[in-house]
């Protein structure tokens, strides 16, 4: 009993500890004019689930409500952020040639049919993050007639 009481002691050190880690926030206060959102006519359901599930990682600006602000979320949301700009940042879409938007639209419907976007371990805390069948549908479709509107 005494050696579980230590460990948990020392493990609530740390938790608290690692709280006060220095975290880069990705925030930004102004929407570029080649944002998905406003270069396309893009309807509010599809609007609110995009930037409910995909934003975080997949733009300049991450809602930061106190479970993000947590350490190690904070940390993993980092991590993610990084990697999941440099394959696509939704606030940059416009600054793509239409070639390389066809193909990304190809490659986020492929992420959203085989529920490998967002991740499991967003959702898993981000609960409006996560898709019903139906809203897979509804976003696929959107995302399909955009690419043959190119
Ligand atoms: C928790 C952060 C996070 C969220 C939320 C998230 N992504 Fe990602 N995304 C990543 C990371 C990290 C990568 C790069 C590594 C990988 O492919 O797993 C990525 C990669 C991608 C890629 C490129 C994949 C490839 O290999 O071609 C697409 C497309 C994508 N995400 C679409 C989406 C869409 C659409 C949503 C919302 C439905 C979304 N992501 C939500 C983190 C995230």
């Amino acid at each position: 009993m005494k050696v579980v009481k230590i460990i948990a002691i020392i493990l609530l050190i740390a938790f608290v500890g690692i709280q006060f880690m220095p975290v880069d926030r990705n925030q930004s206060d102004s929407v570029p004019k080649t944002d998905f959102m406003l270069v396309n006519d893009v309807p509010s359901d599809v609007k609110d689930k995009l930037q409910a599930s995909c934003y975080d990682c997949h733009s300049n600006n991450t809602q930061y409500p106190w479970y993000n602000k947590v350490q190690p979320v904070a940390w993993f949301l980092e991590g993610h952020i990084k990697e999941g700009k440099a394959e696509l940042n939704f606030n940059m879409w416009d600054s793509l040639s239409s070639r390389r938007k066809a193909s990304k639209l190809r490659s986020i419907i492929k992420q959203i049919e085989n529920s490998e976007m967002p991740l499991d371990s967003y959702t898993l805390i981000h609960k409006k993050a996560a898709f019903s069948e139906e809203e897979i549908q509804q976003v696929v479709k959107y995302m399909e007639n955009l690419k043959d509107s190119l």
